[in-house]
């Protein structure tokens, strides 16, 4: 029970490696507002992790829906403690087809609603001297892809983010830092699969059989192989850990 007494605001929390984290937490005592654009999905997804879960809809590209989920997460459970912002988009193109739209609708939700969730989070946490926010990058961040120009940009720049919120915040007592997962299954990477099998012709299911064979550790990551990170993050012994970003990868990156 690392996390007792301690409340939570997961954003994209209605499936994949957002719920994994609600789950986990609530499985450390903690009390989690499950935070989604998917209002029935969200509501479901909270009701199954019974009291300690509420859901929230919340739209990270609007910033009346940003003000009114933290306010409602905060008037429900108290206050708050941990923000994790997971919610994103994926999408890929050749160079020679990406799209402003396109463009546009991935920054909006990947970059600017990490920036403005935690701008939230920070008012809140700020005039009590403390809290946590940890945000969502990716391997992606740290490197180009040939067919994923807008979502590695995007991915950098919440590693970038994350280094000047990190600074910018400590002096108030609020840790923040990210974690770069490798490829993890699920329904976001059946999506990924898919754009594969379009851009480099491949049978559907065998981009994810080759990524997985080369990760270092044999296989693809699963949300539940995050979880350490993520509540370990949240705990007083994360304290002096300013700015970071972590790759949880199954090695994939060093490869
Ligand atoms: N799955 C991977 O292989 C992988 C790898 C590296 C990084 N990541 C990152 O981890 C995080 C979670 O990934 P996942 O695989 O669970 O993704 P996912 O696609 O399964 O889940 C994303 C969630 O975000 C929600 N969402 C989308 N737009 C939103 C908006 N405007 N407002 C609020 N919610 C919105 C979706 O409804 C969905 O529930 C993302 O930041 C992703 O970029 C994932």
């Amino acid at each position: 029970m690392r996390l007792s007494g301690k409340t939570a605001l997961v954003t994209g929390a209605a499936r994949g490696i957002g719920l994994e984290f609600a789950r986990a937490y609530i499985a450390e005592g903690a009390q989690v507002a499950l935070a989604d654009i998917n209002a029935e999905a969200v509501a479901s997804a909270a009701a199954a992790l019974g009291p300690q879960a509420i859901a929230v809809q919340m739209d990270v590209t609007r910033q009346d829906s940003i003000d009114a989920g933290f306010d409602r997460a905060v008037a429900e459970m108290g206050q708050l403690d941990i923000l994790v912002n997971n919610a994103a988009l994926f999408s890929a193109a050749p160079i020679a087809e990406i799209t402003r739209a396109d463009y546009d609708k991935l920054f909006a939700v990947n970059v600017a609603g990490t920036l403005f969730c935690l701008q939230a989070a920070a008012r809140h946490m700020i005039p009590r001297g403390e809290g946590t926010v940890i945000n969502m990058a990716s391997q992606a961040g740290r490197r180009g892809e040939g067919l994923v120009a807008v979502y590695c940009a995007t991915k950098a720049a919440v590693i970038s983010l994350t280094q000047s919120a990190g600074l910018n915040l400590i002096r108030h007592g609020i840790n923040v830092n990210a974690i770069a997962p490798g490829v993890v299954d699920g329904e976001h990477w059946d999506g990924v699969d898919a754009f594969f099998a379009k851009y480099e012709g491949k049978a559907p299911g065998q981009k994810k059989r080759e990524v997985g064979a080369a990760v270092p550790f044999g296989r693809m990551g699963t949300a539940a192989d995050l979880t350490g990170m993520a509540i370990f993050l949240a705990t007083p012994e994360a304290k002096y850990i300013v700015a970071q970003c972590f790759g949880v990868d199954g090695g994939n990156w060093m490869a």
